[in-house]
C-alpha cells in the first residue's frame, strides 16, 4: 500500500487527479471505477480542468459508480446519479453509452444487481477504483459486517452514515445499492482518497488496524496495488507516519509514476 501524505486536501485532490489523468493517457479505454460524496469533487474538478485546458480525452473511458440510493430515481436532487453527472460527467467527453451508475429504482434489484456485475466483467475489469471513506470505515456502502467478499447488492446504512450523509443533502433513504468489497477488490488499481481530521480514526484502522468486516476499508489490505492519498488531518491518527513518508520519497525517486508524477 502506498500511503501519501499530503499537507492540505488541496494537494492529496490534485495528485490523485494527476494518476487518473495518467491512467487515462497511458490506457485510452480505461475502465474507471468512480465514486461520490464530497471528498473526490476537487478530484473532478481539476480532471475537468485537464480536459478542458490540456486535452485530456474520455472519449474512450468507460466508467463505473460505486453505489447509488434505493428507491431514488435519477433525477431526484440526492441522487447520485445527479451527483457524479453535475460533478464530473456533464463535463469531460466521455460517451453517455460509457457511464454506467447502479439503477436505485429498479423494479427488480436481484437483476440489477446482477446486471452491473455482468457488466464490468464485460468491459474488462476496472483499470483504476476511486474510493473514498465512510467514518464507519466503509467503501462503496459497504457497511460494518459487510462480507468481504461479497458483491453488488442492496445494503442498508449505519446511523451513522445516514447522519453523515443527511448532514449534506437532507433527509436520504435509508438503503443503497453498491458494489461489494469482493467487486471493489477486482479493481486492477484502488486510489483511496481521505482528507479531513473526522476521517483519521477510520483511516488508521483500514490501513493499520486488523482485516475485519467491522471496518471494510481494511480489506484493501489484501489488494495488491492501492494508492492512499492523506491530508495531514486525515493521517492525524496513524503510527507509520515516518515510515511512509519515506517510502514515498523512494517511490518518487524510483517510480515515478506510481505517483503520477512522469
Ligand atoms: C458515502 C459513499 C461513499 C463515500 C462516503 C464518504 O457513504 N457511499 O462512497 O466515500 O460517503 O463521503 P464524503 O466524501 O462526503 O465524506
Amino acid at each position: 500500500m502506498l500511503v501519501v501524505i499530503h499537507p492540505n486536501p488541496e494537494a492529496a485532490s490534485k495528485q490523485a487527479a494527476k494518476i487518473v489523468a495518467d491512467q487515462v493517457r497511458r490506457k485510452t479505454n480505461s475502465v474507471l471505477g468512480l465514486s461520490t460524496g464530497n471528498t473526490p469533487l476537487a478530484t473532478y474538478a481539476e480532471l475537468i480542468r485537464m480536459h478542458r485546458e490540456e486535452g485530456l480525452d474520455f472519449s474512450a473511458v468507460t466508467t463505473f459508480n460505486l453505489d447509488e440510493y434505493f428507491g431514488v430515481p435519477r433525477d431526484h436532487p440526492q441522487s447520485f446519479y445527479r451527483h457524479i453527472h453535475e460533478n464530473f460527467l456533464d463535463h469531460i467527453n466521455a460517451k453517455p453509452e460509457n457511464t454506467h451508475i447502479p439503477d436505485g429504482f429498479s423494479s427488480d434489484f436481484a437483476k440489477t444487481c446482477m446486471e452491473y456485475e455482468t457488466a464490468i466483467k464485460r468491459a474488462g475489469g476496472i483499470d483504476l477504483q476511486l474510493l473514498g471513506i465512510g467514518r464507519t470505515g466503509h467503501i462503496g456502502f459497504n457497511e460494518p459486517t459487510s462480507s468481504l467478499a461479497s458483491r453488488t447488492r442492496l445494503k442498508t446504512l449505519s446511523d451513522e452514515t445516514i447522519a453523515d450523509n443527511s448532514k449534506i443533502s437532507g433527509e436520504i433513504p435509508t438503503i443503497s445499492i453498491t458494489m461489494g468489497i469482493g467487486t471493489i477488490l477486482e479493481a486492477r488499481r484502488i486510489l483511496l482518497l481521505a482528507t479531513g481530521g473526522k476521517k483519521a480514526d477510520a483511516v488508521a484502522k483500514a490501513l493499520e488496524g486488523p482485516i475485519t468486516s467491522s471496518v471494510s476499508a481494511s480489506a484493501l489490505q489484501m489488494h495488491g496495488d492501492v494508492t492512499v492519498m492523506l491530508d495531514e488531518d486525515a493521517a492525524a491518527n496513524l503510527t507509520h507516519r515516518d515510515y511512509y513518508r519515506r517510502v514515498i520519497d523512494q517511490t518518487a525517486k524510483h517510480s515515478p509514476e506510481r505517483l503520477g508524477l512522469k
